[in-house]
């Protein structure tokens, strides 16, 4: 299975925190935010990760993680022209990805819990053709949200509504095969002119083929000021119970 990452986007959320730099960047906790994706990946397994880039400080982003091996990944980059969304920065790895599985992670979601590995193998042996993670939330309105039927299937997503049908988000994990490409070539753009993920998610929903499991360990994004000191402090108790590994260093500086 190869691995994406995104680390594009204005962040305009953050402002003025990241007026003059890339938000994937700024510190959560012991270490620059992007690390914990990149963990993440490494988590499940994955060695050859594509690192999508835009927007601020794109040059620091490719020397804070530059080629992975202190990661002991293979890393590779490819720029994002403006912020289309996620869907279409993930349209960007189509040659990258070739005809594997792949597991996309938002440059800005944290997860700390069981490892994902399992999950990962469970996508690539099974009938999916889409997987993501759900996990309930105080404040859905801000993410994606899953509409579920009496029975508690996922019949559905929408992005940021006003009016949330449930808590449940999909966080930003996705796992995805090639076909995916074709889905995000004929989507439309949102009332907000992005390619969003949700559309790509419906579309998976639609024929039965989305694999939705609850995710059961902590997550937050790090969008807002909120859930970055949010995020912080789900990495500091993290290390005061001695699961955070330590920082990984350059091995070169
Ligand atoms: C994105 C996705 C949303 C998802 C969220 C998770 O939103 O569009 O569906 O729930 O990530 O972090 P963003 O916060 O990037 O606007």
């Amino acid at each position: 299975m190869k691995g994406i990452v995104l680390a594009g986007g204005t962040a305009t959320r953050l402002y003025p925190l990241t007026i003059v730099t890339n938000k994937h960047l700024l510190p959560i906790y012991d270490r620059p935010m992007i690390y914990y994706p990149i963990e993440t990946l490494a988590g499940m397994g994955i060695r050859e990760v594509m690192v999508i880039v835009g927007g601020k400080s794109v040059g620091d982003v490719v020397e804070l993680l530059a080629d992975g091996a202190h990661f002991g990944l293979d890393l590779t980059y490819r720029y994002q022209r403006g912020a289309l969304g996620i869907a279409h920065a993930i349209g960007l790895a189509r040659d990258f990805v070739g005809d594997e599985a792949f597991c996309c992670v938002l440059g800005d979601n944290i997860l700390r819990g069981p490892a994902l590995e399992p999950v990962a193998r469970e996508f690539e042996a099974g009938p999916w053709g889409a997987g993501t993670l759900l996990y309930r939330v105080p404040d859905p309105e801000r993410f994606g949200v899953a509409e579920l039927d009496a029975a508690g299937r996922v019949v559905g997503f929408e992005e940021k509504p006003t009016q949330p049908k449930s808590d449940l988000i999909p966080i930003g994990v996705y796992f995805l095969r090639p076909d995916a490409f074709d889905v995000i070539e004929h989507l439309a753009p949102s009332g907000r002119g992005e390619f969003e993920i949700t559309d790509v998610l419906n579309h998976y929903v639609a024929d039965g083929r989305l694999h939705a499991p609850v995710y059961d360990g902590q997550w937050a994004d790090a969008g807002t000021v909120a859930s970055l000191l949010r995020a912080a402090e789900l990495a500091a108790s993290d290390d005061a119970e001695g699961r955070l590994a330590p920082p990984t260093q350059r091995p070169d500086r």
